[in-house]
């Protein structure tokens, strides 16, 4: 049902180092369901894709190049009030500004490579985890 369902990425570098299952962690306390995970790598023309609202920005070919560099989790999270409660989670973009306990404080080391990636909106939420996952990928 729209509305309680987030989309989410543990990014490269939080992967890398192995903060998949503190994150994990963090986001099953906070009461979200799994309805949907895999582990990919993005293909390049996924990732421009994925970022197409930033293609104008300076930092886009960064951070085409970072959501690239190796295997993130994808996932599809269930919670009432999904996105907000998400994004309160994760905390803001740059981890200097996120406040203590969020995920990003925790576990993020630049603005780029901040370790997760939340929904923004509904309308969001609904195409990213469409853009990833088969109906038949998910279970909740
Ligand atoms: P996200 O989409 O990944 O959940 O992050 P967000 O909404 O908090 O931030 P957004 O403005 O959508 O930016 C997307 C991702 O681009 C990278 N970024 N780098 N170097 C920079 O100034 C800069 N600004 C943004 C970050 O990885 C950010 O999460
Ligand atoms: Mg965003």
């Amino acid at each position: 049902m729209i509305g309680d369902y987030t989309f989410s990425i543990i990014k490269p570098n939080a992967v890398r180092t192995g903060k998949s299952g503190p994150i994990m962690a963090m986001i099953n306390e906070a009461g979200f369901e799994i309805a949907a995970m895999k582990m990919i790598k993005m293909t390049k023309e996924q990732a421009e894709s994925f970022y197409e609202v930033h293609k104008s920005k300076p930092f886009f070919e960064g951070l085409i190049e970072f959501m690239t560099s190796g295997p993130v989790l994808v996932m599809v999270l269930r919670h009432e009030n999904a996105v907000e409660e998400f994004r309160k989670l994760i905390g803001a973009t740059d981890p200097n500004k996120a406040e203590q306990g969020t995920i990003r404080r925790t576990f993020a080391v630049s603005v780029q490579m901040n370790a997760v990636h939340g929904s923004d909106s509904d309308e969001n939420a609904q195409k990213e985890a469409n853009f990833f996952f088969s109906t038949s990928e998910r279970f909740l």
